[in-house]
């Protein structure tokens, strides 16, 4: 037997996984965008024309960029299932890259909800408080993307940046649905109240058998 017919076989990449985890993705994300035209919102009552469409398409970036966020974590997390599907090395790529289209969704969702309202409206002081975990959390997550970007520019050290990007990016998980849940009636509604506590559910877990296991 020649040396080339013993060495193992390269396992097949698991297309199926890989294909049925993107379909899955994308029905997810789908759903999320699609919110705004199932559930309307009082204030979308009011509006009419081109506002009514900033404001929507506003809610939509919203929605995007807390799917994207919950995403975040589960890539953060390296399941198993995930690390078989597509590799260590392609999950941190992806969390890396998302980084950026959470930060980029969330700037958008700001800009089409709240610019378009005025200065003189702008959701600013304790009344406000909901609105105000909004702005928490979209500083949160510019300053986690800004330190993971420029961290060597920065003069970070890995170990010193790790310290805190984790509790960042943990906070940034437990500020979004607090926002989420109190500035309009979308996540009062059944159906998208029990789909974010359902992915709640299902990291809580993983986060805390990553941490004990430190
Ligand atoms: C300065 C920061 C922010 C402000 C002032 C703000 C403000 C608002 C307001 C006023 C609404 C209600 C819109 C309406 O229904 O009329 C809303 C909804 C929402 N926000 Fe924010 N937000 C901020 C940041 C964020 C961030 C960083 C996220 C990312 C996770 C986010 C996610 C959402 C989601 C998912 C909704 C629900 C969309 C819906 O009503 O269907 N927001 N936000
Ligand atoms: C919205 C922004 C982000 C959030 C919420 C976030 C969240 C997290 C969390 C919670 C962890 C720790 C997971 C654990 O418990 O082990 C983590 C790990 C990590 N993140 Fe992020 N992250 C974000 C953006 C980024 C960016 C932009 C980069 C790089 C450019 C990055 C690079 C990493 C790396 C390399 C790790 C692994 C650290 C290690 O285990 O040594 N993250 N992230």
């Amino acid at each position: 037997m020649n040396s080339i017919s013993r060495q193992p076989s390269p396992r097949p990449a698991p297309v199926l996984g890989q294909t049925l985890v993107m379909l899955a993705f994308a029905l997810i994300l789908g759903g999320a965008v699609a919110i705004p035209f199932f559930y309307e919102t009082q204030t979308l009552w009011y509006k009419a024309g081109m506002a009514k469409t900033l404001l929507r398409t506003g809610q939509m970036a919203g929605l995007l960029a807390l799917v994207l966020l919950l995403t975040q974590i589960l890539l953060a997390l390296r399941p198993r299932f995930g690390e078989r599907l597509f590799g260590p090395a392609v999950l941190v790529r992806w969390h890396k890259r998302n980084g950026l289209l959470i930060a980029g969704a969330a700037v958008m969702h700001v800009l089409l909800v709240v610019v378009p309202e005025g200065i003189n409206n702008w959701p600013i002081g304790v009344k406000h408080w909901p609105e105000m975990i909004g702005g928490s959390l979209l500083l949160l997550l510019l300053v986690t993307v800004l330190l993971s970007h420029y961290r060597v520019a920065l003069g970070l050290s890995y170990p010193g940046w790790r310290r805190w990007h984790r509790p960042l990016g943990y906070l940034a998980l437990s500020l979004a649905p607090v926002h989420v849940y109190f500035v309009s009636e979308t996540f009062q509604h059944p159906l998208p109240f029990a789909a974010l506590l359902l992915v709640l559910a299902a990291l809580l877990p993983a986060i805390i058998k990553k941490y004990t296991a430190l």
